[in-house]
């Protein structure tokens, strides 16, 4: 796809900036092999290519006001259906070379993909310096990637995409696509990890996905993925928070509301709770595979869920992970005490204080607990 977007910003530059409207189909291929040999005729050296962004941007499909009850949708639920055929946009920020190639991308153990909205700048710096640190633990190498969309207006868009940039410069860990980065979008931007995935990372053994306000026990996960005898991630592996029969909510006040414009069946297929779950590199490239056939839902744990479901396949629960918070027992004790923490895998909303700091209390070796 790289490749693919070089060319089209070589056509750009070529001066077919008023090039009505491309959207992506099965012209694409035609077209690119024209352009590919333009490309090796003229060869004009580009310098600047991010101002023609705009003109290869999908259309919005105006059919879909016309569904039953649209007007009286909420907006984000109708910018969904206006948007939802869109799949593909233009990389902002690539970081072809973070599994070291796609053949070597097998020596990744643990790749940690965790989802941040532009703004979230707190957040991925404490994740850089605690769970989320680049290194090799038990002798597994671990890599970082945050992925990420564009958001606020004009100046602010301007200012957030300039933060993530030099954060780029400074660590080499963004993923940042073109698109607006909003819950409903959520999905979306797993396909575009994943769709990066299969190009540059096609083998890394196991991944986090999750969200970047959680608290992460990353040592332990890769003692717990290293002792799973009969997979080294060549096989199926879906784990976390299990969430079973539920199906979509009907409030339109809620944060998840689904109308049944947006889908119809009154259940979803189990999942695990997005706030972070671990998956096998087979399970993350099956789960692309079948993404292809099946229409977006804006829920991007339940999508995972659907994906694993039309593979014939299922998540599974882990006890360490926590997505729901985790339960401590009386109010009379500390509710950070690391002891809590030691041995759990993930647990849901950490502030970044306080991340710095149960990080450092799980790290420490003389920590003593009761164990009882
Ligand atoms: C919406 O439906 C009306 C009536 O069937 C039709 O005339 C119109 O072309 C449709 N609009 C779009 C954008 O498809
Ligand atoms: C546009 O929306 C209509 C109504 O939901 C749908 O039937 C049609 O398939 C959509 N077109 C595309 C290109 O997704
Ligand atoms: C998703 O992103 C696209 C591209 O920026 C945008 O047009 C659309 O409105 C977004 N959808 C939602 C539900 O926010
Ligand atoms: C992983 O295990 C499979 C057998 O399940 C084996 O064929 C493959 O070579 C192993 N891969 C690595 C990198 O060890």
């Amino acid at each position: 796809m790289r490749k693919k977007f070089r060319i089209f910003f070589f056509v750009g530059a070529l001066g077919l900036l008023a090039f009505p409207f491309f959207m992506y189909s099965d012209h694409q291929k035609t077209f690119q092999k024209n352009t590919a040999e333009n490309n090796r005729q003229k060869k004009t050296p580009i310098k600047n290519i991010s101002y023609i962004h705009s003109w290869e941007k999908c259309q919005q499909n105006l059919t879909a006001a016309n569904i039953t009850g649209f007007s009286n949708l909420p907006q984000n639920i109708k910018d969904f259906l206006f948007y939802c055929h869109c799949r593909h946009f233009p990389m902002l920020l690539d970081l072809p070379d973070k599994c070291g190639g796609a053949e070597k991308s097998g020596d990744v153990f643990l790749l940690l993909v965790i989802k941040s909205s532009p703004a979230n700048y707190e957040r991925r710096e404490v994740l850089r310096k605690t769970w989320g640190k680049e290194r090799l633990y038990n002798g597994m190498s671990i890599r970082r990637i945050f992925i990420s969309g564009v958001s606020g207006d004009s100046y602010e868009k301007e200012r957030l995409n300039n933060l993530l940039k030099l954060e780029q410069q400074e660590h080499r860990d963004v993923l940042q696509w073109d698109f607006s980065d909003t819950f409903y979008n959520l999905t979306l931007k797993q396909i575009l990890f994943l769709e990066w995935m299969e190009r540059n990372c096609p083998n890394a053994r196991f991944l986090l996905n999750g969200d970047d306000d959680v608290f992460a026990h990353t040592d332990n996960m890769v003692v717990y993925l290293q002792s799973l005898k009969e997979n080294n991630g060549s096989r199926h592996l879906f784990t976390g928070h299990l969430i079973q029969n539920v199906g979509p909510i009907r409030a339109a006040g809620s944060k998840y509301f689904i109308p049944v414009q947006v889908q119809k069946s009154d259940t979803y297929p189990p999942y695990c709770g997005g706030g972070g779950f671990l998956l096998s590199g087979y399970t993350a490239m099956l789960i692309y595979r079948m993404s292809k056939s099946i229409p977006v839902l804006p829920i991007d744990d339940v999508y995972m869920g659907m994906c694993l479901a039309k593979a014939g396949l299922g998540p599974s629960s882990h006890m360490g992970v926590k997505t729901a918070g985790l339960h401590i027992p009386s109010k009379k004790v500390d509710n950070f005490s690391p002891c809590f923490y030691k041995d759990v895998l993930l647990v849901h909303r950490f502030l970044p204080a306080q991340m710095y700091l149960m990080w450092h209390s799980t790290q420490n070796p003389k920590l003593k607990c009761d164990d009882t």
